[in-house]
């Protein structure tokens, strides 16, 4: 019989902090940092407004009752911010000082890349343990298969988009469609292939406008009436607009764009967002009880797996190839 026993923390406090573009299931990463904490009898503090509010000193007590009904809930309750601060040793030192000075034992911080590339070079100076937790609508972090808040985006475009399709089709037009991911493609790609795109242009695999005129002139010819291409923001200077412009210049066919922007980053998290924010919410405590310092808490092939910070700050992810090719083959 497996006994069922209660580790001894070896922490009492752990703090938590939100930072760079909020993402779908961050409220459900704090939840289960604060919730994963109180069963093990460790204090949790929220640090508001990311590395601005880490800077400033800007803490809050949070309980197990306090994060009640936010696992559901876009955005996130900490606020966040785009900060620059842990770029110099001067902010790193105002971060450092607020967590010595309030008693702060053990370090939260969720979110994407930039903010992991902060939180590396925090932890080089932090006497503090750090642990990040990948999330944001980007999915464009090594060391997890999956960031918190991916999912929800994709979902959320796709929805979009198939409301797209009843107009293109009613009324036959070329659609582009632009998404986010900064200066990469995943969010593009798995779109793409959820939404039966014609073609998706993504930075990871630039294509010319020879050649995307020339699989539309292939589609037309096979009988479509309304294609459709997903855009990568980061794609090409000027997205969609430029890009569809260029194609109209060379075609001569009458097209419209959406920008999906914001409404990619808001929402409630799909159950999986929620889900996998709850797992590595919580495996980012017991890594702190465990004594582990300066890792990133990943998925990876659905094992939980610590990457350390430098290493995943410094890696990029390898975009999925097959699904580049699997878009284009089930676009004919
Ligand atoms: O990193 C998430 C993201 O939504 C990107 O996809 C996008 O390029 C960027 O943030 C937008 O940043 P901001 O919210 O600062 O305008």
């Amino acid at each position: 019989m497996q006994t069922q026993y209660m580790r001894t923390p070896v922490l009492s406090n752990v703090a938590v902090l939100t930072s760079g573009g909020d993402a779908p299931g961050m409220n459900a990463a704090i939840r289960a940092v604060v919730r994963s904490g109180a069963a093990h009898g460790i204090e949790t503090i929220g640090i508001r407004r990311g590395y601005a509010g880490l800077c400033q000193g800007e803490l809050t007590a949070l309980s197990a009752r306090g994060v009640g009904n936010i696992l559901q809930r876009g955005g996130t309750c900490l606020e966040t911010s785009r900060h620059q601060d842990m770029k110099t040793p001067e902010g790193r030192q105002k971060a450092i000082a607020t967590l010595k000075r309030n008693g702060i034992e053990g370090l939260v911080i969720i979110g994407g890349d930039g903010t992991l590339h902060g939180a590396a070079a925090l932890a080089r100076d932090c006497p503090v343990p750090i642990m990040c937790v990948p999330s944001t609508i980007d999915n464009d972090v090594y060391g997890t298969d999956y960031t918190i808040g991916f999912d929800t985006a994709v979902n959320t475009a796709v929805s979009a988009i198939d409301r797209i399709r009843d107009t293109a089709e009613s009324l036959p037009r070329l659609f582009f469609i632009e998404v986010m991911g900064r200066e990469h493609g995943f969010l593009a790609l798995e779109v793409a292939i959820a939404c039966g795109a014609d073609d998706v242009l993504i930075p990871e695999v630039h294509r010319n406008i020879d050649v995307l005129c020339k699989t539309l002139t292939d589609s037309f010819r096979r009988g479509k009436i309304s294609p459709l291409v997903v855009v990568a923001e980061g794609e090409a200077p000027g997205g969609a607009v430029e890009i569809a412009s260029e194609v109209k210049a060379r075609l001569g066919i009458d097209y419209r764009v959406c920008v999906l922007g914001f409404i990619q980053r808001g929402g409630p998290p799909t159950a999986r967002d929620r889900v996998l924010a709850s797992k590595l919410g919580a495996a980012a405590v017991e890594a702190l009880m465990e004594g582990r310092a300066g890792y990133l808490a990943g998925e990876v092939k659905g094992e939980i797996v610590f990457t350390p910070l430098d290493e995943a700050a410094s890696k990029n992810k390898p975009l999925d190839s097959s699904k580049v090719q699997l878009a284009s083959m089930l676009a004919i």
